[in-house]
């Protein structure tokens, strides 16, 4: 599996506990749990995908500035989540924060396939490409790992 195709399958769990999570909105303990389960790939995802993917992307002038872009989007995804934990569960503000969120996931993962993945592509060598496959799938589990034994 190559790097982009690894990224790929994270980005479509990430879509389906968004569904799941808007589907789920009035009813407390389903929410709960797709917020949990949203939280849980996406820090691992996160995580991996900065150092297998953006980091060997910022040594290319061509894909310094996505890089950057995208590290900056996941700073703003992490304190979505950390406000939305310091508002009143269930409240209008609440779901109002849960919504945002969504689509911010949304527009992120959207933006990388759309417009990233293209330009990454064009400087990461074939070779390369599939090594860094391996690097985040394995990053990338060992951190699901840890998220979740720490909840
Ligand atoms: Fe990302
Ligand atoms: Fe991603």
């Amino acid at each position: 599996m190559d790097i982009f195709e690894a990224l790929l399958q994270s980005h479509q769990r990430q879509r389906e506990h968004c569904d799941r999570l808007l589907a789920g909105i009035g009813d407390h303990d389903e929410r709960h749990k797709a917020l949990d389960l949203l939280k849980t790939e996406m820090a691992a995802h996160e995580t991996a995908e900065e150092r297998a993917f953006y980091v060997p992307l910022i040594e290319h002038d061509e894909t310094v500035d996505p890089a950057r872009h995208g590290i900056s989007e996941h700073h703003e995804m992490d304190e979505m989540v950390e406000d939305l934990e310091k508002t009143q569960e269930g409240s209008a503000e609440y779901l109002e924060a849960l919504g945002k969120l969504v689509h911010k996931v949304h527009h992120h993962l959207d933006e990388e396939e759309q417009k990233f993945f293209p330009q990454a592509k064009k400087v990461l060598p074939v070779q390369q490409q599939q090594e860094l496959g391996k690097l985040y799938q394995d990053e990338h589990d060992r951190l699901y790992a840890k998220e979740e034994a720490a909840q």
